[in-house]
């Protein structure tokens, strides 16, 4: 029955529907571009019916009738209605920053930084709104100052430059000290940053450790159950052969924490029955090694024979904290060779 005839019109303008019927002609309900808008809400108008259009929010009319008509035929009078962004002003230049956008019409956003060294107070972006303004004033770029440097308690500042007033510019710096016995915790530097604040702020705190506890084999400088400040030091020793192995004293550090413990390491009986080594540049006989031990480090060395040459060598070997290991090579003579044929050991032929 009905033929629809929705005829689309390029850019801004009204689209309008046709309706054509036999006997009596009515308009639908126009359809409008984006920007367009009306307050006529029913379906069906009867000719003769006027529409009012207008710019949605945001927009203004530039040209064109705002009034359409429901013609006897069933189609609308035709507009040209054309509606436009608003537009925002322009902004101004920013000193010390910089403005950045596209377009400067209803809902175009600009972006505001500062340059390096200026700090912003304001809004860094605004978006153009409905009615032409901008929706936040445009900000201001102020030099960063940090003001004046925290001072931790029991602790003193130390500015880099000679400061004016409270004037602290980006980039200075300080030097963190504390007054004894408190020790500084964290970075003894500060610096104002960029944002306008100083970073971290040191502590300035009484460090003590705890009473030391002794080693194995050994004994301590100081056996007194309390807190030892910082930087305080214990001294270390060991018992008999035992041979001290780390640092001979401990410091009380930063952290609360004793520096790492040296350690006690045992002597090394050389575990050979029959034969001469080398010990200490000489030669013994191991009978005549009183007492049987070598200290921790030492270094023993026991004799070889190279069968093919018929000769002999010394072969090298260390204690290691009661651990001395005999070279494969070395064979243990018999008690009948050792004691009437020792000549013939290969610590006493020629050597290699
Ligand atoms: C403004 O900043 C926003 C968010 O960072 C970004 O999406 C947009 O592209 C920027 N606009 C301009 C014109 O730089
Ligand atoms: C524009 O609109 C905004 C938000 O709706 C409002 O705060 C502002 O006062 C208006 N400005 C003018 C000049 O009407
Ligand atoms: C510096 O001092 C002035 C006046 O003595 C004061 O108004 C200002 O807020 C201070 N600035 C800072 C960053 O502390
Ligand atoms: C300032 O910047 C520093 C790093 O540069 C950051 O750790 C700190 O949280 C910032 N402070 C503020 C108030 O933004
Ligand atoms: C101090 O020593 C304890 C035990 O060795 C360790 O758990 C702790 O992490 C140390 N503290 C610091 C700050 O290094
Ligand atoms: C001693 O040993 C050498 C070599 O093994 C051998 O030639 C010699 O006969 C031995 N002498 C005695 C008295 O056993």
């Amino acid at each position: 029955m009905e033929r629809v005839l929705a005829l689309v019109l390029l850019g801004p303008f009204v689209f309008f529907t046709t309706v054509t019927s036999q006997e009596d002609n009515v308009c639908f309900r126009p359809v409008l571009t984006a920007n367009i808008e009306t307050d006529g809400l029913q379906r069906f108008f009867n000719p003769g019916a006027e529409l009012i259009l207008s710019c949605k929010q945001g927009y203004t009319p530039v040209f064109g009738p705002r009034k359409i008509v429901c013609a006897a035929s069933g189609e609308w009078t035709k507009t040209k209605l054309m509606c436009k962004p608003k537009r925002c002003p322009y902004p101004e230049p920013l000193s010390n920053g910089e403005t950045y956008y596209e377009e400067i019409v209803f809902q175009s956003v600009i972006n505001h930084t500062c340059d390096e060294g200026y700090i912003m107070t304001g809004s860094s972006t605004a978006v153009c709104l409905a009615n032409g303004t901008w929706s936040s004033p445009e900000p201001e770029c102020k030099p960063v100052s940090c003001g004046l440097a925290p001072i931790p308690q029991f602790g003193m500042i130390i500015y880099d430059k000679r400061i004016r007033g409270n004037a602290t510019d980006y980039g200075l710096r300080v030097t963190y000290k504390c007054l004894p016995p408190h020790v500084i915790i964290g970075n003894a530097r500060a610096m104002c940053t960029l944002n306008g604040s100083w970073t971290k702020t040191p502590e300035c705190r009484v460090v003590t450790c705890p009473a030391p506890e002794n080693i194995d084999r050994g004994y301590m400088s100081s056996n007194e159950q309390r807190d030892y400040d910082y930087q305080e030091t214990v001294k270390y020793g060991c018992d008999g052969d035992y041979v001290l192995e780390g640092s001979l004293q401990i410091v009380c550090q930063q952290n609360g924490n004793w520096s790492e413990k040296p350690s006690c390491k045992a002597p090394c009986r050389v575990g050979i029955q029959r034969g001469r080594i080398l010990y200490k540049g000489k030669q013994i006989w191991i009978e005549d090694l009183q007492p049987d031990r070598v200290l921790h480090k030492d270094i023993v060395s026991v004799y070889c024979m190279e069968k093919a040459k018929e000769c002999g060598y010394a072969v090298p070997t260390q204690c290691m904290d009661g651990e001395l290991k005999i070279p494969e090579c070395f064979e243990q003579p018999s008690n009948y060779v050792y004691t009437f044929n020792s000549s013939s050991l290969p610590s006493e032929i020629a050597h290699c």
